[in-house]
């Protein structure tokens, strides 16, 4: 009784483990959000509110990081919510500043985890940082003449976008916007540029002012003060043409661009005609097969005058030589430039999620490479869960190959092995990250099938049930291959009895011709399979030899005289004679015997 008992509850457990195997349903978290880096400036004083969300099951929790370190639940001006993911920073200042990002984990039933990490946000305050005003300053000129003024020796530090902008002020509150026209040009660093002055640009008791105004905060700061003296003459001279500034000339590092921004080249000229509506010289940009730009055709935009081309979302084949050419009626006079498009590491193959069935290997790749002939990145850096993978790892379970570009994970275990890799990669431009983790699901197991090899005969049934299980996460789908065609969905090969909810399939041969017997001789492959496995069950049917050769075409009797139908009634009649001869034997021997 009791052994009875104990024995039943062994039954019950392993049933019940069974079911709870097939049942613990487990994914990594997946961060859908923040989906890439980014950088946002806000006006001081706002409240400020980051979105970390990933998928998963169990269901995460978030922890938020800042500058590399946990939030603690004893910040206040920083808290968050580990369920929602939901940061707040009340009330951004300067102190609140930096990179956030999220951890998502989820913790399955044997305590591990598994934890992904985002893509950092930097957060700003949008501002320009104190001007450290220059001593009031005076430019002189001679009308007629090129003449540009600075903005300041050295720019303040600014967050968010910024645009230059020049007043001439007097006193405090006196302001007075210089717009740009085709004589007036303000550089991309700010400088204020005359293609030629005239007597009225001196502007007698006011100052020439630059100022940064931040987009986000809406402020203006003003910047050191210029007196512009202008020496009259009775009649301007004529001016060729002259390069004056151009974003080669701002600098080395002025014409480095990174991959995927805008580009933007400017070139400034001297020059002056008395030819009143043409006083200033016409530019036009060429390509550098010589072609010109067209502006609004091909990510080419020329504004500011003819003065600035932008060039949208650069890649690597617009590192080439752009030239800008100035004409007037006495001269022409050009400026040349090569654009660097540089780049932080770029992906050639990210870390990217994969799920494999149980005891199967896992290969994760992280493989990058700098813009066109730029130094390649450093060897990259592995991380599980947000901790280095170093020297410290189980080589029975992991091994690096390609130069640390690859990472293999050993016959993957659902138990031991779900986790999240994360990679860094960096360059002399900077780093890149990238996450992807590690599933593991039960394999596709087949619990019922039928016999690999089936010889039938009429009134047979062949039974062709082939029933399978797998990763709860991972529902199975069936097919049939037979003949070489394949049946899905509801469809079956011919004559198949099927039955798409229970699986069961069978052939009742009971009312088939002998044509249809022959067409169902052959190899029937079933096809379990999802996502990331495929299993195949073969039953190779064939029909009774007595069959085939009743079923043999009647080839003697084609050219059947009437000599071959007697011999062959003779043979049957003899046959029946010997039969009955050898009942009469028997029964007499019976008789003996009794
Ligand atoms: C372009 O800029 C990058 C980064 O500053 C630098 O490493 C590279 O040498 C530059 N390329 C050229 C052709 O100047
Ligand atoms: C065919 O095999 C399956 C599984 O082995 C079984 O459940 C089913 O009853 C069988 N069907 C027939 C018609 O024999
Ligand atoms: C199946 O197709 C292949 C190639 O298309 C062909 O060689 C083969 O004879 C076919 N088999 C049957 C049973 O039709
Ligand atoms: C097979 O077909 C015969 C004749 O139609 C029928 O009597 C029999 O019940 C069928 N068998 C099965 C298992 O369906």
């Amino acid at each position: 009784m009791a052994g009875g008992t104990r024995l039943a509850s062994i039954l019950l457990l392993s049933v019940f483990l069974f079911v709870r195997a097939q049942d613990d349903i487990r994914e990594p978290p997946k961060i859908l959000e923040p989906a890439s880096a980014k950088e946002l400036f806000y006006d001081g004083g706002v409240d400020v509110t980051l979105q970390c969300r990933a998928s998963g099951q169990p269901t995460p929790l978030y922890e938020w990081y800042w500058n590399g370190a946990p939030i603690e639940p004893t910040n206040q001006a920083i808290t968050y919510d580990p369920s929602t993911g939901l940061l707040t920073i009340q009330g951004l200042t300067t102190r609140e500043e930096g990179f956030y990002n999220c951890r998502a984990r989820n913790t399955f039933p044997n305590g591990l985890s598994a934890v992904a990490i985002s893509h950092k946000i930097e957060v700003r305050r949008a501002r320009i940082k104190p001007w450290t005003k220059d001593q009031d300053r005076t430019k002189t000129a001679t009308e007629g003449n090129y003449v540009f003024i600075t903005c300041g020796d050295t720019l303040p530090k600014y967050y968010g976008p910024t645009t230059f902008k020049w007043y001439t002020v007097e006193g405090e509150d006196d302001l007075l916007e210089v717009e740009e026209d085709k004589r007036v040009f303000i550089d991309n660093k700010g400088t204020l540029h005359f293609t030629y002055v005239l007597g009225t640009d001196e502007q007698s008791n006011r100052y020439y002012s630059c100022a940064m105004s931040n987009v986000v905060e809406g402020k203006l700061t003003l910047g050191g003060r210029t007196r512009l003296v202008v020496t009259k003459t009775a009649s301007m001279s004529e001016v060729k043409p002259a390069l004056q500034f151009s974003t080669k000339l701002a600098g080395d590092g002025a014409l480095t661009f990174k991959r995927n921004t805008e580009g933007h080249l400017e070139c400034f000229f001297s020059g002056y005609v008395n030819d009143p509506g043409n006083e200033v010289p016409t530019i036009k940009w060429l390509d550098n097969a010589g072609n010109t730009i067209v502006s609004g055709t091909d990510r080419y935009t020329i504004k500011g005058n003819g003065r600035v081309l932008t060039i949208a979302s650069l890649v690597e084949a617009d590192e080439k030589p752009f030239t800008c050419i100035a004409n007037n009626a006495i001269g022409t006079a050009e400026g040349r430039m090569t654009l660097n498009v540089t780049s932080s590491p770029i992906w050639v193959k990210a870390l990217q999620s994969i799920t494999v069935p149980q005891g199967k290997d896992a290969v994760f790749h992280c493989e990058a490479r700098s813009a066109a002939s730029e130094v390649p990145p450093d060897p990259p850096r592995w991380f599980k869960n947000g901790y280095r993978l170093d020297m410290s790892y189980d080589p029975n379970k992991f091994e690096f190959a390609n130069e640390n570009r690859e990472l293999r994970v050993k016959s993957a275990q659902k138990n031991t092995d779900i986790a999240c890799f994360q990679c860094f990669v960096g360059n002399s431009v900077g780093e890149e990250f990238s996450d992807g983790c590690l599933n593991v699901i039960l394999p596709i197991e087949v619990v019922a099938k039928p016999l690999p090899e089936q010889t039938i005969e009429r009134g047979d049934i062949v039974n062709l049930t082939v029933v399978a299980t797998s990763d709860k996460l991972y529902p199975v789908a069936y097919k049939w291959h037979f003949n070489n065609r394949t049946y899905e969905g509801v469809s079956a090969p011919p004559h198949v009895i099927y039955d798409v909810s229970t699986n069961l399939a069978y052939i009742n041969t009971s009312d088939l011709t002998d044509e249809q017997m022959r067409d169902i001789r052959g190899v029937y492959r079933r096809q379990v399979y999802h996502e990331f496995e495929s299993v195949f069950v073969d039953v190779d049917v064939d029909v009774d030899v007595i069959l085939k050769v009743q079923e043999e075409p009647p080839l003697p009797v084609e050219n059947a005289g009437p000599d071959v139908v007697v011999i062959a009634v003779l043979g049957a009649v003899g046959g029946i004679l010997i039969l009955v001869m050898l009942l009469v034997v028997l029964y007499k021997m019976k008789g003996i015997v009794h």
